[in-house]
């Protein structure tokens, strides 16, 4: 869809004269978004034909989209999703075909597989924690991706990830994940290293995806109900949607969950004070109850580090969609084609919504605390494409977080060259950490 470039009406930053916003954006992402809302309003136009929303309500509005007045299908995602990525995946679906995908898979998301989720995490946990020592450094970088793909590919998948099928897949995510996420296009001819490198891995990659589709425990619901439920679902899927979606699901479901475990615990890190609660707490509850939804009720002080987490380093750090109409927001018209984003790095540390918005404070998320503006909170999304794995991710987030820190108190080295990159996922880098005894 051809979009009309933006009237001059909505504000927004000048930008270069041929490039426009583009190098701002790349240069610094969170801090270009942040400044734009901060400086231009909750409308601003960041692009030729490309608009930032950031009031709580246009967002929910956007991502809910009670009207149909958004796709997900913009020449952005097809664009990506053509060339290097999992077109017919039900997450880079629409419409139709989009409720049909998503209908086949919902069921398999239940409470059982939470509870299941919870379980794989205390065999997983033990095996890797089981071998660190306190004193000898421990790589993050490494181990918690390890532990997060061989979770989800036994969640999922009923079996784990080999060694080498890590390696992998690790190797596929890793240009994916330096994929920019600007909704701001360079040009599709431009070939940067991260195309290169996914196009290298795409056949090692296939191999695994087709081994997981093959491999006997596809077709037994109890062990690996998410695929059991894609190949045996209705509508039946292809071969390449079956690809897809299991290529989606890893990429969806292990970036995120790894970066969430390790911002959470950069965090109690750097407050010994939270750290020491969680310590207390995730004691009590290993000793008390089994792995599992109880377990979970037991950790609300780990769930709300968690959350809040979520709020300061959310992984998905921007959603954006296509307007098939034209649409309104704060009296101000955005013409069909225009791309319009969210993002949950600018309304998450919004101070209109949240006091001391830099702060990390748990205690925002116990009982009794006042509930954030819906809209101004949204690290799985919002809405009917809200993130299946929501319940999943957290669980093991939380369980992770909760075992790591029962077992050791991880003292950051250099914590001040920790920082944010704003890839496809919000990756912690410089993380090192030490394990030590409590
Ligand atoms: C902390 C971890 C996770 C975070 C922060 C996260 C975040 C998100 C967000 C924000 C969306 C919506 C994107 C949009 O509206 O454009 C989404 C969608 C999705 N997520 Fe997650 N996710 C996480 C873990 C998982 C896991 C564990 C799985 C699978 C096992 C998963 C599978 C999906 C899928 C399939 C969709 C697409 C849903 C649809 O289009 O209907 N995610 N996720």
């Amino acid at each position: 869809m051809a979009a009309a470039p933006l009237e001059t009406g909505i504000p927004g930053p000048v930008g270069d004269k041929y490039i426009g916003n583009l190098h701002a954006f790349s240069s610094d992402p969170l801090r270009f978004l942040t400044d734009c809302s901060r400086a231009h309003g909750d409308v601003v136009r960041i692009g030729e034909h490309n608009v930032l929303l950031s009031a709580p309500g246009d967002v929910e509005t956007m991502l809910v989209d009670r009207e149909g007045r958004f796709t997900k299908r913009s020449p952005l995602t097809l664009r990506r999703g053509r060339k290097q990525g999992f077109p017919t995946a039900m997450m880079n679906s629409d419409g139709p075909d989009w409720q049909a995908k998503r209908h086949r898979m919902q069921p398999a998301f239940g409470r059982a597989l939470t509870a299941r989720a919870a379980e794989i995490v205390d065999a997983q946990g033990e095996r890797l924690l089981g071998g660190w020592r306190a004193g000898v450094p421990c790589r993050l970088d490494e181990d918690v991706p390890r532990l997060t793909l061989r979770l989800i590919s036994e969640l999922m998948f009923g079996s784990a990830f080999s060694d080498r099928d890590v390696a992998d897949v690790a190797r596929m995510v890793a240009p994916i994940m330096d994929m920019s996420t600007s909704p701001l296009l360079l040009p599709e001819w431009w070939p940067t290293p991260a195309k290169v490198r996914i196009r290298r891995s795409a056949a090692r990659v296939d191999a695994v995806l087709k081994a997981l589709a093959d491999s006997p425990h596809a077709h037994d619901p109890e062990r690996a109900p998410v695929l059991h439920a894609l190949l045996h679902g209705d509508p039946r899927p292809t071969a390449e949607e079956i690809r897809d979606e299991l290529g989606t699901l890893v990429m969806a479901g292990f970036e995120t969950t790894n970066d969430s475990v390790v911002w959470a615990s950069v965090l109690l890190g750097r407050h010994p004070e939270a750290a020491e609660r969680v310590r207390d707490e995730a004691a009590a509850a290993f000793a008390g109850a089994p792995a599992g939804i109880a377990r979970m009720e037991a950790l609300p002080y780990t769930h709300a580090v968690v959350r809040e987490a979520l709020r300061l380093y959310s992984p998905v750090w921007l959603s954006s969609r296509d307007a098939l109409r034209d649409v309104e927001f704060g009296g101000l018209t955005i013409p069909a084609g225009t791309t319009v984003t969210v993002s949950q790095w600018v309304a998450h540390r919004d101070p209109r919504h949240w006091e001391r918005a830099d702060s990390f404070r748990p205690e925002r998320w116990l009982e009794g605390s006042a509930p954030a503006p819906r809209g101004s909170y949204f690290p799985f999304g919002l809405g009917p494409r809200v993130c299946i794995g929501a319940a999943v991710a957290t669980t093991e987030t939380v369980h992770i977080v909760a075992d790591i820190w029962r077992r050791f108190r991880l003292e950051l080295i250099r914590p001040e060259r920790i920082r944010p990159r704003p890839a496809l996922a919000l990756q912690p880098t410089g993380v090192e950490a030490v394990p030590r005894d409590w």
